[in-house]
């Protein structure tokens, strides 16, 4: 026989209809360190406020602060699907296991992981070009360190971090190529007394500017008490210290998690895929640049900035050497893709092996 009409809609359903469509987008954020870390989660969450401003009450946003990179970190994410999130920002790389083990398993949530590589059906990842930042912070390093000796204070040994050290090292050098660098790790996004204690470490041993990636401000305070320069990274962090702070690292996450959640509301997020956003998308940029700093340098500061915006330059071209003299880059040879994101060497000036 002939089948059934669809029975027609009960008097009812438009009305529930209409309530579901103005019921708000739920979109979560869970974040690796407290919201008032001063740099990468104080900033994420300056995002997530641009979000629940620009949109209003066609969404509902909530974070979870200091979610260890660990099972808790599931269990946030479980919760926050379960009351509801359909978007989820998962805002530090250690959570890309638990994102990549949640997604099949949550169908309906779409998830968004900063600054991992794994993607699936229904997650994307995102970062910012941090590098960018911390070439530009590089500039001004070269050109204010008096021992030709500049530090790092680094966080977890990931491609990107290696980067950062390097595109700081590459930027001080471009001013000056007889720059010499020192790093120490912390194996830790979020660990103040280490981060000063390691920036202790790297003035002791002749370190009088130094840049950081780790999320608090607890570098530059130590550089104010000890009479040095450094930077602030990921939020502006000049109020922390200002006779040291030499600029700040910046990034805006703001135009990136307005195009998601605009996304969402449209139901089309673009899942398995890798945004990168930098200077050019306005996503990055180094501001608030010390009086300190020559005129003549922040120039060259603004050269590069928009070399960057309009592509024209390459922080990642050759000639360029590793610290065992071996050839990486050939002369106006330009890193591809695959040799930006899985940097494992230091270049030419630095001192030590990364670990691992
Ligand atoms: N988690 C906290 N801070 C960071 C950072 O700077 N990079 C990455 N990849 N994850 C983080």
């Amino acid at each position: 026989g002939k089948k059934e009409e669809a029975a027609p809609a009960p008097a009812a359903a438009p009305a529930a209809d209409a309530a579901a469509k103005s019921e708000p987008l739920k979109v979560g954020f869970v974040y690796v360190s407290p919201i008032g870390d001063g740099g990468w989660t104080f900033q994420h969450e300056l995002g997530r406020k641009a979000v629940q401003d620009k949109f209003g009450d066609k969404v509902a946003t909530s974070f979870v602060e200091s979610v260890a990179e660990g099972p808790d970190s599931e269990r946030v994410m479980r919760d926050m699907a379960a009351q509801g999130s359909k978007l989820i920002f998962a805002t530090s790389f250690g959570y890309q296991e638990y994102v990549q083990k949640l997604s099949p398993e949550l169908p309906e949530v779409n998830f968004q992981h900063a600054t991992g590589y794994k993607q699936s059906a229904n997650s994307s990842t995102y970062d910012a070009k941090t590098f960018e930042g911390a070439y530009m912070a590089g500039i001004v390093a070269g050109a204010m360190s008096k021992t030709k000796t500049i530090g790092v204070v680094a966080s977890v040994p990931i491609p990107e971090v290696v980067r950062n050290i390097n595109s700081f090292v590459l930027g001080a050098q471009s001013v000056d190529p007889t720059i010499k660098a020192k790093v120490v790790w912390v194996n830790s996004w979020f660990s103040p007394p280490q981060e000063a204690e390691a920036a202790t470490s790297l003035i002791n041993g002749g370190v009088d500017v130094m840049y950081q990636n780790t999320n608090s401000p607890a570098v530059l305070k130590t550089a104010e008490e000890r009479g040095v320069y450094a930077f602030g990274k990921d939020g502006d962090m000049s109020a922390y210290a200002p006779k040291a702070h030499l600029g700040s690292a910046v990034i805006d996450w703001a135009p990136y998690y307005t195009k998601v959640v605009q996304d969402a509301l449209d139901g089309k997020v673009e899942n398995g895929q890798n945004f990168w956003w930098g200077v050019k998308e306005g996503a990055m940029d180094l501001v608030k640049i010390s009086d300190d700093v020559p005129q003549e340098i922040k120039d060259k500061v603004a050269e590069v900035r928009k070399g960057l915006k309009d592509g024209t330059f390459q922080i990642w071209k050759g000639p360029l050497k590793d610290n065992t003299g071996k050839e990486l880059l050939a002369d106006g040879q330009v890193a591809d893709m695959p040799f930006i994101t899985s940097i494992k060497f230091y270049v030419n000036g630095i001192e030590g092996n990364v670990p691992g």
